[in-house]
């Protein structure tokens, strides 16, 4: 009897020991079980009363349920006391200090590119032009034959053009735009597209082997050199100033027929000469032309009933001329300290 009270106490305290240095809820978990599951010390000696005196069992009985409670009552307040505690250290950690500054969120910067397409995106569609885009990687069939560049022309020349296969290449120009809607032969055609083509050129202040260009399609009845030189007049003043004069040079292209160039008076001095335009006065801009006929039944339409103009923009001598940048490569390194100027 004695032995029993004796062994209780011992595991009693063995076991308020133990809980009170448990640093976790795992811990507890395992305490229980070492105590009161099915094979804990406590149980044991519930499993031993077959030794016990028939008389004593009822005491003896009530000494262990004691114990139980107790145990059982002091792991609960540990319980509680350490959740407690668990969840005042999350809190702290997981504070937020409302007075802190708040972190600077930093965001990109539109590129003087798009801010040069957005501008003359606007001033076409205002016109009533369609903005469309085509493949980047082209046929042969599209860049060069179906715009009248035929087999022999230097710009199909390996040094030049970048090749796939024999048939397939990164599009030099983006006039091949031109050729694909014209097949489409859904007329009239008033359409810009812009888009990035490639050569095979070295990089320096004034070249890149990939770059963007903005082509101009119109096709209808009637339309007349006069119609090329108002529109392109118009685009020149929305995008360099109302004050800005245009001169046509003729010049040669494969696909248009007359072809020319478009000089601005260059924006800067007015058009006296300066640093900027190289004392010349004029700054050049664009090709452009009357549709060729042969490029016109190539592409399915009949040059006796439909005509047209088209032109050609360097997207970058844009951007550079506008925003007065000297060097095309800085329009590469996206660098937002100088992107964030624009
Ligand atoms: N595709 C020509 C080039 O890359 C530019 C050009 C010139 C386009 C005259 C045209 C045009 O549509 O009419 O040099």
């Amino acid at each position: 009897m004695s032995g029993i009270e004796e062994k209780l106490r011992q595991i009693e305290e063995e076991a308020s020991k133990a809980i009170n240095s448990a640093e976790g809820m795992e811990r507890l978990k395992e305490i229980r079980v070492s105590v009161l599951g099915k094979k804990g010390s406590l149980t044991s000696v519930l499993k031993s009363m077959k030794d016990v005196a028939p008389e004593d069992r009822p005491k003896v009985g009530k000494w262990v349920n004691d114990a139980r409670e107790r145990i059982e009552t002091y792991m609960d307040e540990t319980r509680a006391r350490l959740e407690g505690a668990m969840l005042l250290s999350q809190l702290e950690s997981e504070a937020i200090d409302v007075t802190l500054p708040a972190k600077k969120q930093k965001i990109g910067h539109v590129h003087p590119n798009t801010i040069a397409l957005d501008e003359v995106e606007r001033i076409f569609i205002g016109m009533g032009y369609e903005v469309i885009e085509g493949p980047e990687i082209e046929y042969d069939d599209y860049n060069f034959t179906k715009l009248n560049i035929p087999p022999n022309h230097p710009a199909k020349d390996e040094q030049d053009t970048f090749y796939i296969t024999d048939e397939i290449l990164l599009r030099t120009q983006t006039s091949p735009v031109q050729a694909r809607i014209m097949e489409k032969g859904k007329l009239p055609i008033r359409m810009i597209a812009p888009g990035r083509v490639f050569r095979s050129d070295e990089v320096d202040a004034t070249h890149s082997p990939s770059f963007h260009q903005i082509e101009g399609l119109v096709i209808d009845k009637g339309i007349t050199f006069a119609d090329l030189k108002g529109t392109l007049e118009v685009f020149a003043k929305e995008l360099f100033g109302e004050e800005t004069r245009t001169k046509f040079r003729p010049h040669h292209f494969p696909f248009t027929e007359p072809s020319a160039e478009m000089d601005v008076s260059c924006f800067k001095c007015g058009g006296k000469g300066c640093r900027f335009c190289k004392g010349e006065g004029w700054i050049e801009i664009l090709g452009c032309g009357m549709v060729h006929p042969h490029v016109l039944e190539m592409c399915g339409l009949d040059p006796e009933e439909y005509g047209g103009f088209a032109f050609g923009v360097g997207l970058e001598r844009i951007a550079l001329l506008k925003y007065e940048i000297d060097d095309m490569r800085l329009l590469y390194d996206n660098d937002i300290r100088f992107l964030s100027q624009f």
